[in-house]
């Protein structure tokens, strides 16, 4: 944890895509032939009346020219032979929710008078916390429901003995937690039930509730930390063996809690994703008795030895994923294993990546089916070059992080005309492709960092142009850019030229990418040899790295930026006004340059979309305006090493991002592995061991981020004490107030940051006692109190006695453990563990 947060306040803006399939909304049908009931229309418009639309999602309802025909509107299916309202889908897509454009209100119980309502889904949008109203259990025909409210989850007592319900999603926030499930279990017509991201750790009843639904079809129970099932359960009731979905991915579940009753389900089940749990041994034999299986996907979990041979027969097996263990052996063998029988012909995906395996490829052209093969992050090793070329399949390749050697020619790719992804990066590899080289494919993904490809920019991608995502970072081009690179910049969501020795101008940037493309375009030129003035940038660009280049001048406008990323750059004046036009911007890093002047007044009335900002390491003085505390949505916020003078203002508990306790991220495993699938594009990316899943920013709610609150005012000059508001900063991980001058007692409040993992106050004039209240912070992994006035015994309890003692230091009038020199009047009470301990017993022998 500390490691990743160390990472985190020096690369503050982390980034990565992912592109994932919406949920299905219903499109709005043409040809509707009978109009709506007037009754229902007025129903639907009351039901609109109780809701706050501020984005105009609704703004089809009730407009004069479909007035009539409430069929019509947005969200709105009728049924085309009676006119009642069937369905009403108003879910927010998670690219709007992302952007809070959801609609608000209540619930009106006018949707009573849908009296034929099959299909209710209201999900991804804000009910105010209020609990599902009473009224939708007289919903009688209700099929489908899809809720998402934050408040307590438990339906009303009407709904429970809903017979009809088929369908159940509940899938949220991890606002909730929630308690026993018994009101599930009388939904016995439930075929598909989805509670994702819900926090059931209380529910220990879970097993045994959903066992009790004898129709299930579809169970899928992702990152709802749910408890390990009671032993009981297992051997008093069967799951539904008409289960053919199962997923229960991210639940931290161990193998005991799983396999006494999962091999029970064998033979209907068709797709089993036990993905970021804590499986561990090797993997049972027992999964051959699934013999459906189409999809086994164990992902990210502590499997260890081989892969069994009995995988050879299963002959539906089209995916299998078995990404990030500690799988282990020679690859051929791995291969030897899996060629013995039908699953060759039905392998469509091959996940393996992020294990242990080791040694060279062997050929492959058996698999006649594979479509997608991941081995990225082995230790394998060896040439590549005939093993795979006849994979003529092969859509998605990665084979990045290895230690594969030699060179890749064209030859290579001479069947491949299907590849869409490929990824070479981070090998010892060599690229040859000859200057007129005309590939058979058309790549939407390209990753060949640290492959040696130089000295000139590669002619062949000109024939590319579908890319979406393209990284020949550290490829060894010493080149200006040619024009034509720029025609290929459109669709490109993600450009990694860095660390070349590319050289020249950049043209007008603004006019080369689209700039109204959804998500815009990441650009990391970090770490090259451009010049010049930097150009008008594409204007929704979320993420830019210029550090490391000779620009000067500084900037143009890039109103729709959300990440911009300048740190380490030679630039300098007032921070640059010009930013306050980019109200999008989600993080904000212009560290390690030399800004000077004050922290304008304009970064907390203008920005308040900032998630992080990082003014570390420049030469900015003045007070703190209390104008940063707008920043409601803050995260991490440094100002360290710069001459900021001054108190604290008192109105940081204004930081509401940083006021409530980090919950169990239901995300935080979401995306390590994933299937990829043809068609739908997947697209994933690790960095600095964190993983953030950003579809152009989509999933920016439900990333790692949101567990990351830090607070890093550290090497200022600030004076005065720590403003108590400070400590409604309940979710904050790390403090940082080190080396100021800070004064006054330690107040006991600081007991309530109970989400703590690093806390530094040392170096400033702190007085007073220790409060025993800090031994309480059990997750506090870094501590330093070193180097001010404090004063008395260091509280006892195991937290701060664990502690170096050089945590202490400095403070001349502390005493007790982990200090050497005791207090006054504790000379005589030795602890065990401890010197004095030894000590005693070596007396009680003499
Ligand atoms: C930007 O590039 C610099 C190297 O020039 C690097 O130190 C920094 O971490 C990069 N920032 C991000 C967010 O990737
Ligand atoms: C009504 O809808 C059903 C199911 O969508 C469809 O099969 C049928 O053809 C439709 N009838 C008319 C008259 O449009
Ligand atoms: C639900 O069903 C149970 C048992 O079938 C019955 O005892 C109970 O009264 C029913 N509750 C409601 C609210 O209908
Ligand atoms: C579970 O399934 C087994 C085998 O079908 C059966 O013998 C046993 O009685 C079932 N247990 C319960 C509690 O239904
Ligand atoms: C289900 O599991 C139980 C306990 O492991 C076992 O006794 C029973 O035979 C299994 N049923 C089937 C159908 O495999
Ligand atoms: C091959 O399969 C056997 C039998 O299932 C297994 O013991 C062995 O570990 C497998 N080998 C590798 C390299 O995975
Ligand atoms: C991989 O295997 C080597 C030696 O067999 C071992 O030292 C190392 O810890 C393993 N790595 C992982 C990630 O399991
Ligand atoms: C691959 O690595 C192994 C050690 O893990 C080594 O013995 C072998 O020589 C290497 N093979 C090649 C072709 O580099
Ligand atoms: C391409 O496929 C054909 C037909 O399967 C095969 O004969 C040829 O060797 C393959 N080319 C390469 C480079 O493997
Ligand atoms: C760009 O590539 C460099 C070197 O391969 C890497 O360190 C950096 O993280 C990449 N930038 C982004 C934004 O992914
Ligand atoms: C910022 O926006 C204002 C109002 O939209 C506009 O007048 C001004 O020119 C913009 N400034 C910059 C630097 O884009
Ligand atoms: C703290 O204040 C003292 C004098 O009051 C001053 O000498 C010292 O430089 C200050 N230190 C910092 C870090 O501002």
């Amino acid at each position: 944890m500390l490691s990743k947060l160390f990472l985190l306040f020096e690369n503050i803006a982390l980034f990565s895509v992912i592109f994932l399939q919406l949920k299905p909304t219903i499109a709005d049908s043409n040809n509707i032939i009978i109009r709506c009931i007037d009754e229902e229309r007025e129903a639907l418009l009351t039901f609109k009346q109780s809701l706050v639309d501020e984005h105009g999602v609704l703004s089809s309802w009730g407009r004069e020219d479909d007035k009539r025909d409430c069929c019509k509107w947005r969200g709105v299916h009728c049924s085309n032979t009676t006119g009642h309202v069937k369905v009403l889908n108003l879910r927010t897509s998670d690219y709007d929710f992302a952007r809070r454009k959801f609609l608000k209100g209540t619930i009106s119980p006018a949707l009573l008078k849908l009296y034929d309502l099959r299909h209710l889904d209201l999900s991804n949008n804000d009910f105010g916390g209020s609990p599902v109203p009473e009224f939708i259990g007289s919903l009688s025909k209700l099929r489908y429901l899809s809720l998402s409210c934050g408040g307590p989850l438990e339906l009303p007592r009407k709904f429970r003995n809903h017979s009809r319900l088929e369908y159940l999603n509940l899938e949220n926030s991890c606002l909730f937690s929630v308690g026993s499930l018994e009101w599930l279990s009388r939904l016995s017509s439930l075929r598909h039930l989805d509670p994702s991201y819900i926090n059931l750790a209380k529910s220990s009843d879970w097993f045994q509730v959903v066992a009790k639904l004898h129709s299930l079809k579809s169970l899928v129970l992702c990152s709802c930390a749910l408890p390990p099932v009671n032993p009981s359960f297992i051997w008093h009731f069967n799951l539904s063996t008409s289960i053919e979905t199962l997923d229960l991915s991210d639940n931290n579940l161990p193998s005991s809690s799983v396999y006494p009753w999962l091999f029970n389900l064998s033979r209907n089940i068709l797709y089993l994703n036990l993905g970021s749990n804590s499986l561990r041994g090797s993997i049972p034999e027992a999964f051959q008795h699934m013999v459906s299986l189409k999809s086994l996907h164990l992902c990210d979990s502590e499997l260890e030895g081989g892969i069994p041979k009995f995988f050879g027969n299963m002959c539906s097996l089209q995916k299998l994923g078995l990404s990030q263990n500690k799988l282990s052996g020679q690859f051929s063998q791995i291969i030897q294993n899996l060629s013995c029988g039908c699953v060759v012909n039905s392998l469509e995906g091959l996940y393996l990546g992020w294990n242990n395996f080791t040694g060279p490829i062997p050929h492959l052209g058996g698999f006649s089916s594979l479509e997608a093969l991941s081995l990225e992050v082995n230790r394998l090793n060896g040439t590549i070059g005939t093993s795979l070329s006849q994979l003529s399949k092969l859509e998605f390749l990665s084979l990045d992080g290895n230690s594969f050697t030699g060179v890749i020619s064209e030859t290579f790719f001479s069947n491949m005309s299907n590849l869409q992804m490929l990824f070479l990066a981070d090998n010892s590899l060599a690229l040859k492709l000859s200057h007129n080289w005309v590939p058979l494919f058309q790549l939407k993904w390209l990753s060949l960092a640290s492959c040696k490809m130089g000295p000139h920019f590669p002619k062949w991608l000109q024939t590319q142009n579908q890319l979406v995502h393209l990284d020949i970072s550290n490829v060894g081009i010493t080149d200006i850019i040619p024009d034509w690179f720029w025609d290929l910049s459109s669709k490109l969501s993600y450009l990694n030229l860095s660390n070349n020795h590319i050289k020249g101008r950049l043209p007008d940037l603004s006019l080369r990418f689209d700039g109204t493309r959804i998500g815009g375009t990441s650009i990391d030129i970090n770490s090259n040899h451009f010049e010049g003035s930097i150009p008008p940038l594409p204007s929704n660009s979320p993420f830019l790295n210029l550090s490391k280049n000779k620009f000067s001048g500084s900037m143009g406008f890039l109103n729709n930026i959300r990440t911009l990323n300048l740190h380490n750059n030679r630039l300098t004046g007032e921070l640059p006004s010009s930013l306050r036009n980019c109200s999008q911007l989600r993080v904000l890093d212009l560290g390690k340059n030399a800004f000077f002047g004050e922290i304008p007044t304009w970064i907390g009335e203008s920005l308040q979309n900032l998630i992080v900002l990082s003014l570390k390491s420049n030469k900015l003085h003045a007070n703190i305006p209390y104008q940063l505390c707008h920043l409601g949505l803050i995260q991490v916020l440094d100002l360290s090493f710069n001459i900021i003078s001054g108190k604290i203002p008192k109105c940081f508990n204004n930081f509401s991002a940083m006021t409530y306790e980090r919950c169990s991220n239901p995300t935080i495993g979401f995306g390590k592995c994933i299937f990829v699938s043809p068609g739908t594009v997947y697209y994933y990316k690790y960095l600095n061991n964190l993983l953030l899943t950003w579809k152009g920013s989509e999933n920016e709610y439900k990333s790692t981020l949101g567990l990351v609150r830090c607070l890093d005012l550290s090497s200022n000059k600030l004076d005065g004490a720590i403003p108590e508001e400070i400590m409604d900063l309940v979710g904050l991980i790390a403090l940082n107030l080190s080396r100021n001058n800070l004064t006054g007692p330690i107040t006991p409040k600081i007991g309530e940051l109970t989400s703590l993992d690093f806390l530094d106050l040392s170096r400033n004039l702190f007085s007073g006692s220790i409060p025993s209240s800090l031994s309480q912070l059990s997750g506090l992994g870094v501590l330093d109190l070193s180097y001010n006035n404090l004063s008395g015994k260091i509280p006892l309890g195991t937290q701060l006695q664990s502690f170096n003692a050089s945590v202490y230091a400095g403070n001349l009038e502390l005493c007790g453990l982990p200090l050497a020199n005791k207090c006054p009047n504790e000379e005589s009470t030795p602890s065990p563990g401890t010197d004095d301990y030894s000590d005693a017993l070596e007396d009680e022998d003499d």
